[in-house]
């Protein structure tokens, strides 16, 4: 197959770990016999220093283009006293919106061999696979006004959670029929109790699962859900959530594997046109030192080759390969145990890669 895949690496450890997944894309293209034509984009702080837009038009047409979008992290201390337009994270949120990718998918899979990793104790962690489905063009992140104002002599902020029923009813109607293929589970998180955006979700939650009769509803108010992700995290199949507590509890979740480099997703449209994006973000604590996790970006890649590709051998074979590496007891310096030398960024790629290329030649 010949695919175009748009490549933005973006900013602080986003170039690290984008450098390990082409490297990974380019041992597929080689074993499958595809051809993947990479065109590489500037979004975030380095697109701010360029071109002072955090998403050029050009990177938008290159993106639109594309059969596929993959993105490393945006952001970084130089930009964050910037006025709000010009912050790299403003790029990240005007691409979701513009290609209209409402469905965050981030799963949460625990790996055997990195139980002990986790500051969970093993029995809790152990079998723990879920999947988070994060609204991600709506809520708080959108909603207007968002400002500061001297409203009565007082210094004022607002910010807006905003929907449209229409909103609700595509993210929840995704996250029943990928629990239709798995558990047959969807807890749907809120803060009804409080806010009315929740009390309306609810609503929508209850009306879409009556078309679905196969799958269990279980509703959750976000701050009971932030408890039982640690304390049984083993209960959950489907997770469904507006865009901000998605955001929050993913970033929670991540720690059950034990560690937020662990994490891939894929941001799904309505158009066809997806992206795939590690959770986690630039890391300036430990950017330009090759010592990042690049797993949550190769299996970003991964996902790609399935669910944008229908790719779905050699999406296994990417994640079978790293499984093997990390069975190994070969890790980044986020995973190591105490004691242990562990790899750098390079060298845990190059791992995957001769670990790829062994299964390939089995075949
Ligand atoms: P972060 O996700 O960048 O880092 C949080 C912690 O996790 C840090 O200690 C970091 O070293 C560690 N970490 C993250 N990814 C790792 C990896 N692959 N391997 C090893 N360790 C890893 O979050 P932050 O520090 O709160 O934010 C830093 C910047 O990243 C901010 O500018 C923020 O806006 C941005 N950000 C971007 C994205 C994105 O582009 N999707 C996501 C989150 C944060
Ligand atoms: C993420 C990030 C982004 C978000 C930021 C960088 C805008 O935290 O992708 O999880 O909050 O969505
Ligand atoms: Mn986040």
């Amino acid at each position: 197959m010949e695919k175009k895949i748009a490549l933005l690496p973006g900013d602080g450890i986003g170039l690290e770990v984008m450098n390990g997944a082409v490297e990974i894309l380019k041992a597929i293209e080689e074993h499958y016999y595809h051809r993947f034509h990479f065109q590489y984009g500037l979004i975030g702080g380095a697109a701010i220093d360029e071109t002072n837009s955090p998403l050029p038009e050009q990177t938008l047409n290159m993106c639109k283009e594309a059969d596929a979008v993959l993105l490393g992290s945006v952001g970084g201390p130089k930009w964050d006293q910037n006025p709000s337009h010009l912050r790299p994270e403003r790029g990240l949120l005007a691409l979701r919106k513009e290609l209209d990718l409402y469905a965050n998918l981030r799963p949460v899979e625990t790996v055997e061999s990195l139980l002990d990793s986790s500051p969970l104790k093993r029995e809790f962690v152990e079998g723990v696979d879920f999947m988070i489905v994060r609204e991600l063009t709506g809520g708080l992140y959108f909603g207007k006004p968002s400002e500061r104002k001297v409203y009565g002599g007082e210094e004022t902020v607002v910010d807006t959670l905003f929907y449209k029923r229409d909103e609700m009813v595509r993210i929840i109607e995704q996250a029943f029929e990928l629990a239709q293929g798995r558990q047959k589970k969807v807890t749907s998180v809120d803060k009804a109790n409080v806010l009315e955006s929740s009390r309306m979700w609810r609503e929508v939650a209850e009306e879409v699962a009556a078309r679905y009769q196969d799958v269990e509803l279980q509703h959750m108010l976000v701050d009971h859900a932030a408890m039982a992700l640690i304390h049984n995290p083993k209960q959950f199949d489907v997770i469904v959530t507006e865009n901000m507590f998605g955001d929050i509890l993913s970033d929670e979740a991540s720690m059950l594997t034990g560690s937020l480099g662990m994490l891939p997703s894929a941001s799904l449209s309505s158009t066809g046109l997806h992206l795939y994006e590690p959770v986690h973000g630039s890391a300036p604590d430990i950017a330009g030192e090759d010592k990042a996790n690049p797993v949550a970006m190769i299996l970003s890649a991964a996902m790609m080759l399935r669910h944008s590709f229908g790719m779905n051998e050699e999406a296994e074979a990417v994640e079978n390969a790293v499984k093997h590496v990390l069975d190994s007891g070969k890790r980044t310096a986020d995973l190591a145990k105490k004691g242990e030398a562990p790899l750098s960024t390079t060298a845990l790629v190059e791992e995957v890669k001769a670990a790829l290329a062994d299964d390939h030649a089995i075949f």
